[in-house]
């Protein structure tokens, strides 16, 4: 069977390799609209590093976490793994046993001597002084030490003392522009989270944004034409579904199984349309409400489409504040904010065009 192998994104590869060639002071947050390709871009760029870096990816998508006790079970490796002879792979004693085995790792290894430490007393700040030992032992060995935590905002609701995500924060301020210890990379597609981080006044100047978005038309154009699509199944591809990269898979996917790329794309925007219609035509039959900075705040109807309306014309615009709506949009995984830019669109190409369905015949 046919792959689509990884392709492009050289331009974000090369901003994170020029991070990586110097000394660790900001941290980064990776950000950008749902199935843009950012995971796939970071574990390409992780794969491609030399033996020298020394790499925690750590993915909390498909964790559950609700307790401190979770948050340290998606961080730390915490179950003995089967080596490929069936042996069960023992716990390192020491961290001096430990750092010359790590390289490239989806969870931060214990020792055995360590292990009741950072579980002690539900206090992040043993696991993370933990952490800076173990990286501390990975620097003095030659190497570098990066750090990637993906889908971050699963973090936002739990709770020690305070909200973990803000020692984790402070973790993170602590290994780069404190400690230069570590890079850290944070990844996440919770438009409505980097927009709490990017005007969050103690990460001010200690940190910086890196843009994954959907593919342009150059590259949309060059991606499909290495899979056998003619001009004009090119042109259908980047107008149904602009250059979202998990659409364009699947479209080469449904070529190669000999569909009509047309019917496929239509039908694909079919259910789009169906699903924000039901989405937006709830709001005229029950009251819905909306958590806002702490306050339940009711949606109305009319104010949602004023917003969607603008995309009748518009692909995206600049907006100067929040509002209720707009996060209820998002949440729906219509919308897409960009605080970095100052704009909302839609979350893809395919989005956009389902809006301007509903609002045409609403
Ligand atoms: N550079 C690429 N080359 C080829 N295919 C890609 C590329 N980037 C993404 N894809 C395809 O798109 C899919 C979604 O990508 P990925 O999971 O990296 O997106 P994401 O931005 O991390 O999504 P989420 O917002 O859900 O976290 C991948 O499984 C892959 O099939
Ligand atoms: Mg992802």
């Amino acid at each position: 069977m046919m792959e689509v192998t990884f392709y492009d994104r050289e331009q974000e590869i090369k901003e994170v390799r020029d991070i990586l060639r110097t000394k660790p002071r900001l941290i980064t947050f990776i950000y950008g609209p749902i199935n843009s390709g950012k995971t796939e871009m970071i574990s390409h760029l992780i794969e491609q590093l030399p033996d020298n870096y020394v790499v925690f990816y750590i993915n909390l998508r498909t964790k559950f976490l609700a307790t401190y006790d979770d948050f340290i079970e998606s961080l730390f490796e915490m179950e003995m793994e089967m080596e490929t002879d069936g042996a069960m792979r023992k716990r390192k004693e020491t961290l001096a046993e430990l750092v010359p085995s790590v390289t490239k790792v989806t969870g931060i290894p214990i020792t055995r001597e360590f292990i009741d430490y950072v579980f002690k007393d539900n206090k992040p700040k043993n696991a993370f002084s933990y952490m800076i030992k173990l990286f501390e032992k990975v620097r003095d060995s030659g190497k570098h030490t990066v750090l990637v935590l993906d889908e971050l905002q699963k973090i936002g609701d739990v709770k020690v003392n305070g909200p973990l995500v803000y020692e984790l924060f402070n973790f993170f301020v602590d290994l780069t522009k404190e400690l230069h210890l570590c890079h850290v990379f944070a990844i996440t597609s919770d438009s409505l989270f980097i927009e709490r981080v990017y005007s969050e006044a103690m990460l001010e100047e200690r940190c910086k944004y890196l843009l994954v978005d959907d593919f342009d038309y150059r590259q949309t154009m060059d991606l499909m034409g290495g899979y056998g699509f003619d001009m004009h199944e090119k042109e259908i591809a980047w107008h149904y579904v602009g250059g979202k990269p998990v659409s364009l898979v699947r479209l080469i996917n449904e070529k190669i199984s000999e569909k009509n790329i047309e019917d496929v794309a239509e039908s694909m925007l079919k259910l789009r349309t169906g699903e924000i219609r039901q989405r937006i035509g709830v709001l005229t039959i029950v009251n819905k409400k909306i958590l806002f900075e702490k306050e339940e705040i009711e949606l109305k109807y009319d104010n949602v489409t004023k917003i969607l309306d603008k995309f009748l014309d518009e692909e995206s615009y600049a907006y100067d504040v929040i509002t209720p709506e707009i996060v209820y949009l998002v949440k729906e995984n219509i919308l897409f904010v960009d605080p970095v830019n100052g704009i909302i669109k839609p979350q893809s190409q395919l989005n956009l065009l389902a809006i301007r369905g509903v609002m045409r015949d609403a």
